[in-house]
């Protein structure tokens, strides 16, 4: 072959490649209002960054006429690039070849970048539109996804891994986003079950729609499978780009610094008044938390889950931090089932990546129930504790309002390694609730009144006024200081400075049993 003959092959196999699945099916995938494996890359990545690897990849199935049906690429798209000058790696189901389906090939190509991502520590992004295994390949395709899983948990911890599901994600498939640090869906066109409506129906007679059983607010609200429901791909394209601006490149890495235009002295007399005299009057914690981070912007994660937590993403003085705190507006702030296992996770995630945690603290203890104490909140609740105690990141905490019996010790109480805890004068920690606490000790006293509901209040406050303070904790030294709220931020820049030197660890082991 002449030399132009071979670089017009090179050519014309790129063509081919860049057409996935052809024409009309890049029509279908438009009209769904989905962008195209290609289309997304370019969106996702800066302009010209993107190098592609295994364009040329063709799947070796020989079964059921595969043969004659060949697409180079094999429907995903998968390289590496850079989002704001930072290298990224990922990959791209193509849903217009053979439904995004995923080959022994396909698999191979995507653990390609995986590998790479791994030895050269940087974060991998998972673009997903599939219709899962490739029926026709049978157990090879099931031997790729085990493969990816493996590296997804290889991976955990060392790099962030961060998916996005933007078209169907079904069966053994939805394991692999389940295994990375965020789930970003976009709403209407993408779904993940294990299994799908036509089986369900078939098994247990329940009849729903794909979009109800998994749809992106299914998964934000309901099982919390998904930290984040997009309007559209771009949307969630942007979101990743969002995300990965607080996360280092890898575990061995710092999150990057920005320069900070907000002033670290700010103080903010508002703050005085967020928490109400009354102290069973709610308020919004997501307030106090955006008036004190830089310019006030919180990307909050999990936003629609457990809304009596609130986690996210900030900076103080430029510096990355993951928020966590109480909702008073919620549940009175209580901690359930589902709060606990999103603040755990959230404060793992932390931790793994070094990104410092705030805690603000607002809990009246854990909720009670039967359903609370059968669905394991024991086993749930323990999570807070363990994630907070096995941190080792800078770890601040501020106590606005209650923080009592467990609660007062799980959300990063001192006593859990936190590094400085900061209390309000609003702020009450005690070892339950005035009137809980009243009835108890003063129990005969009460009994044996000429008028026992009169001694009982008189009680009540009498505990509050001595014990529902900051100062008892104080003055154990448990709480560094009690600071005046209008110099949050000042007080967390100042702290989250003087801990950029921490260095600790926890004991040795293989490692940790957290219960699940
Ligand atoms: C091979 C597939 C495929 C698959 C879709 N296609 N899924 N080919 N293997 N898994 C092909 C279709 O045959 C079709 O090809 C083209 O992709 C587009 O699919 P459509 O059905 O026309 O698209 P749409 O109507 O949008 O429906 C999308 C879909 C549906 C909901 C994803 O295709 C579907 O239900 N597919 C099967 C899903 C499934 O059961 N997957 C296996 C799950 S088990 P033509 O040429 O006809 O247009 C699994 C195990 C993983 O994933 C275990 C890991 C541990």
């Amino acid at each position: 072959m002449e030399m132009d003959d071979r670089f017009k092959e090179v050519e014309k196999r790129n063509r081919e490649a860049e057409l996935g699945g052809g024409p009309k099916r890049i029509d279908q995938q438009h009209a769904k209002g989905k962008m195209t494996a290609r289309e997304r890359i370019d969106y996702l990545l800066d302009k010209d960054s993107f190098q592609e690897i295994d364009k040329f990849v063709l799947h070796r199935c020989h079964d059921f006429g595969m043969e004659k049906k060949r697409i180079p690429g094999d429907g995903v798209v998968t390289g590496y690039g850079t989002i704001n000058g930072r290298l990224v790696f990922l990959f791209s189901q193509d849903f217009t070849v053979f439904g995004g389906s995923l080959s022994h090939a396909f698999g191979e190509k995507v653990c390609k970048i995986m590998d790479l991502a791994l030895q050269n520590g940087a974060p991998v992004v998972g673009l997903n539109d599939s219709g899962g295994a490739r029926i026709q390949e049978g157990v090879g395709s099931l031997a790729a996804y085990g493969e990816i899983f493996k590296r997804n948990v290889w991976s955990s911890g060392v790099v962030p891994q961060i998916s996005v599901i933007m078209g169907p994600c079904a069966g053994g498939a939805v394991y692999s986003p389940a295994l990375t640090d965020l789930t970003i869906m976009v709403k209407k066109s993408s779904n993940m079950f294990i299994t799908g409506p036509q089986v369900i129906k078939a098994v247990t007679s329940e009849e729903v729609t794909p979009e109800e059983l998994g749809g992106a607010m299914t998964h934000n609200t309901k099982s919390g499978v998904a930290h984040f429901a997009e309007e559209s791909d771009k949307a969630a394209l942007d979101r990743v780009k969002e995300i990965l601006s607080y996360f280092p490149q890898n575990y061995r890495e710092r999150p990057p610094v920005v320069e900070c235009t907000d002033d670290p002295d700010r103080q903010d007399m508002s703050l005085n008044k967020a928490v109400p005299d009354n102290p069973r009057l709610p308020y919004d914690m997501k307030d106090i938390i955006r008036t004190v981070l830089d310019n006030n912007k919180f990307l909050e994660v999990h936003q629609h889950y457990a809304k009596n937590m609130v986690v996210g993403l900030g900076r103080l003085n430029g510096y990355a931090v993951g928020i966590v705190a109480n909702q008073p507006r919620m549940l009175a702030g209580c901690l359930d089932i589902d709060a606990s296992m999103k603040c755990a996770r959230f404060v793992r995630m932390c931790d793994s990546f070094n990104i410092p945690l705030v805690t603000f603290v607002d809990v009246p203890g854990y909720l009670p129930g039967v359903n609370q104490e059968y669905g394991g909140i024991i086993k749930h609740g323990a999570k807070i504790i363990y994630s907070y105690s096995e941190a080792t990141v800078p770890k601040i905490t501020v106590i606005t309002r209650k923080a009592y019996g467990g609660a007062y010790i799980a959300m990063s109480g001192k006593h859990l390694a936190a590094d400085i805890n900061y209390a309000y004068p609003t702020a009450e920690i005690a070892v339950m609730g005035p009137e809980g606490a009243a009835n108890i000790i003063f129990k005969k006293e009460i009994a044996e009144s000429d008028d026992p509901e009169t001694t009982r209040a008189g009680l009540v406050e009498e505990y509050r006024k001595n014990f529902a303070s900051p100062f008892r904790a104080a003055e154990f030294g448990y709480i560094d200081h009690v600071i005046f709220p209008q110099e949050t931020r000042p007080r967390l820049i100042s702290a989250l400075m003087m801990l950029q030197g921490k260095r600790t660890s926890i004991p040795e082991r293989r490692h940790g049993n957290i219960p699940l």
